[in-house]
């Protein structure tokens, strides 16, 4: 029997990380360019309930019921079956690949969860809409995440540019005019749950500071959004460079990616900014197409593990 594979996109988050987990908004946008694939077969000989799974990227091989309790993959299999309406699985093989880089902020783990979902409802023959598969998705994210916003998971499964608030439908982004983005990789890597977990200890302590920096990341996230829906894109630059500031003021930068905001605002990117959880991961630069080759090289001169230039249209 042939597999019955799917798959979901990478992201990232143009304005408004951390904030949006205190109820402020936050604007994401899919990646196309890097996917996550489940691929999903029977195993008729394996016994009824037993799932393989085969995730050659992080070297895993391994029946799902021998993974570590609290592994992302063991608790998404675990509540998966009582979602679809069933008791087990049938047997099966759940083969996984991933192009996208791991906690650098571009929603590898539940761009996993994502494409898991698809394939294994697919395969039971249930078709579920797309907001069924975000739940999913925010349910694993909430069992090893902490206090998630939800962003991640919606911008995902929808796949497509959201305006974003907290326990709240969210508003699909109409993109006036396509503009540019480099994803430079700093190279670091610091968990998003930790980073989380350290504004808030750091906001339990001084709540008037760490307030007004969300109040103000707010503000830049709705002006943004006014920009993108009419057609000015150049205009974001100056708001992703406050954005960083402000980010920085959190406590969420470091210096590998303060490092590579500075190199694309050197090499002309129009603003720059960290991208999701911080203290390590992305930086995004805002640019013009035709200056974008030689500014995604300057910021590999700078240090940057890898780079990616994409549209967001
Ligand atoms: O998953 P990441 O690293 O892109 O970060 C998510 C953004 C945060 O606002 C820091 C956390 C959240 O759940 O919204």
């Amino acid at each position: 029997m042939p597999a019955i594979s799917a798959s979901a996109p990478g992201k990232i988050i143009l304005f408004g990380e951390h904030a949006v987990v205190y109820g402020h908004p936050a604007i994401a946008v899919p990646i196309n360019q890097v996917k996550a694939r489940a691929y999903v077969m029977a195993s008729p000989t394996s016994p009824q309930g037993q799932v393989q799974i085969d995730a050659p990227d992080i070297g895993l091989l391994s029946n799902y019921e021998d993974l570590p309790a609290g592994h992302p993959l063991a608790i998404l299999l675990s509540i998966l079956p009582k979602q679809l309406g069933m008791n087990t699985f049938p047997a099966l093989r759940l083969k996984i690949k991933s192009e996208i880089p791991i906690a650098a902020g571009m929603g590898s783990g539940t761009a996993v969860s994502v494409a898991i979902i698809r394939a294994l409802s697919t395969f039971l023959g249930l078709s579920l809409p797309d907001k069924q598969i975000s739940e999913i998705a925010y349910e694993v994210e909430k069992s090893y995440h902490g206090t998630p916003s939800g962003i991640d998971n919606t911008v995902i499964a929808y796949a497509q540019p959201i305006f974003f608030m907290r326990d709240q439908p969210f508003v699909g982004l109409k993109i006036a005019g396509p503009f540019s983005i480099i994803i430079a990789d700093s190279g670091k890597r610091t968990q998003t749950a930790e980073v989380v977990a350290q504004v808030r200890n750091k906001r339990a302590k001084n709540k008037t500071f760490f307030d007004g920096i969300f109040q103000r990341i707010a503000k830049i996230t709705l002006k943004a959004r006014s920009i993108i829906e009419s057609d000015t894109a150049v205009k974001l630059g100056p708001l992703m460079n406050n954005n960083h500031e402000e980010l920085q003021r959190l406590g969420v930068s470091c210096p590998e990616l303060d490092n590579l905001v500075n190199a694309a605002l050197d090499a002309g990117a129009f603003g720059a900014k960290l991208s999701g959880g911080g203290q390590g991961g992305n930086i995004i630069a805002f640019v013009n197409v035709d200056q974008a080759e030689d500014i995604r090289k300057k910021l590999s001169s700078a240090g940057a593990t890898n780079t990616l230039v994409t549209q967001i249209s």
